[in-house]
């Protein structure tokens, strides 16, 4: 059947403005690393995308290397875009990324331009794209002088192959050297991609200062910590879920569900109820309480997850006692 979008989806979420660009993204956007495979169920990815669009979701997260295989997540969201989406280009922020590994030789890893160049072309190719919104590199690159990277994206800028570009998981002091780079080829950092939840919190080191100073945007990933930070393992590992369907490329595994993650698990779940959220809406509001936060990329191998995560978007305010105790949590 012709999918046709809900006539309401823009008065579902809001949106935020991303640093002083002119673009602004929803507080959830989705994000396709897992569960778009050619493993996944066709229908199923479906679904997820139509009921992330018509809750206002505008902005899907991809890269070159998700998959399973490589390149599997862009090829099915080509096909869902061209029988689906392609009337709504225009009201979508599409993205990619290349950072990772990708092709064997020495051009389809890291950030020479070569590699970023070609990745980039070969996105377009799967998804049925002339463009992208956003262009990252997807990680630092300890041997390619920062110059040709950040020159990489300015040129694919140039080229019209992608409109805005950005950065991911860099460190506060190479997020620094990176924007002021772009800002003088003239190319300016829309945003900066890092790892953020409840339990992982680096970016509170540093990074969060350096991008309100620059006028950056932020966008989180991994803030439900793959799943950990939800109910869902609270009672042993669903067959379904991302630890149980033994994920690789850096999904989570039963490694890290020790007895303190639990316990701690636990008694978050209680202040989330208190709240009238679920953990996984409480765990998506603490991010999003901090106004340099853009966005979060919330996951999802359900429709019904998306549904749940956008409504945490309706309370994002914490009182002085529900944060002192959940530092009292974190920091047991
Ligand atoms: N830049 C980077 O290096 C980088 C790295 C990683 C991710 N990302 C981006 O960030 C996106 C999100 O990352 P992520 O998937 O790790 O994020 P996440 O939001 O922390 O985890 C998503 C997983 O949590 C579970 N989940 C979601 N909502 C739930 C709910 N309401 N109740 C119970 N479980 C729920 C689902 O797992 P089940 O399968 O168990 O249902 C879902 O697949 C990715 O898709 C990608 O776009 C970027």
């Amino acid at each position: 059947m012709a999918y046709q979008a809900d006539a309401n989806r823009y008065k579902k979420t809001n949106y935020r403005r991303c640093g002083n660009s002119g673009i602004k993204l929803p507080l959830i956007s989705l994000g396709l690393w897992h569960n778009f495979g050619e493993i996944d169920d066709y229908e199923n990815c479906r679904n997820i995308l139509h009921t992330a669009f018509d809750n206002g979701i505008t902005h899907f997260d991809l890269a070159n290397n998700y998959g399973p295989p490589a390149g599997a997540a862009e090829s099915t969201f080509g096909k869902i875009f061209k029988q689906d989406f392609k009337s709504y280009r225009d009201e979508l922020i599409i993205s990619s990324k290349a950072g990772y590994f990708m092709w064997d030789g020495p051009y389809g890893d890291w950030g020479s331009k070569k590699y970023l160049v070609a990745s980039l072309d070969q996105s377009l190719k799967r998804m049925g794209l002339e463009y992208v919104d956003i262009f990252y590199h997807h990680r630092p690159d300890p041997e390619t002088p920062l110059e040709e990277t950040m020159t990489a994206l300015d040129l694919i800028v140039r080229q019209g192959k992608a409109l805005y570009v950005g950065i991911s998981s860099y460190q506060p002091h190479e997020a620094k050297k990176a924007i002021d780079m772009l800002r003088q080829l003239g190319t300016p950092c829309l945003i900066v991609q890092p790892r953020y939840s409840m339990f992982d919190r680096w970016v509170e080191d540093g990074l969060l200062d350096v991008l309100e100073k620059e006028k950056v945007g932020c966008i989180t990933f991994s803030s439900l910590a793959q799943g950990l930070l939800t109910n869902k393992y609270l009672k042993g590992i669903p067959e379904d879920s991302r630890i149980g369907r033994h994920l690789e490329n850096g999904a989570i595994t039963a490694s890290q569900i020790t007895d303190a993650t639990i316990s701690k698990v636990k008694q978050l779940n209680k202040i989330a109820e208190n709240r009238n959220q679920s953990l996984a809406q409480m765990a998506l509001a603490w991010v999003l309480k901090d106004e340099r936060i853009t966005s979060v990329i919330l996951g999802a191998s359900k429709a019904k997850q998306v549904t749940e995560g956008i409504e945490a978007a309706k309370n994002t305010n914490f009182n002085k006692e529900e944060l002192h105790k959940i530092e009292f949590i974190l920091r047991q």
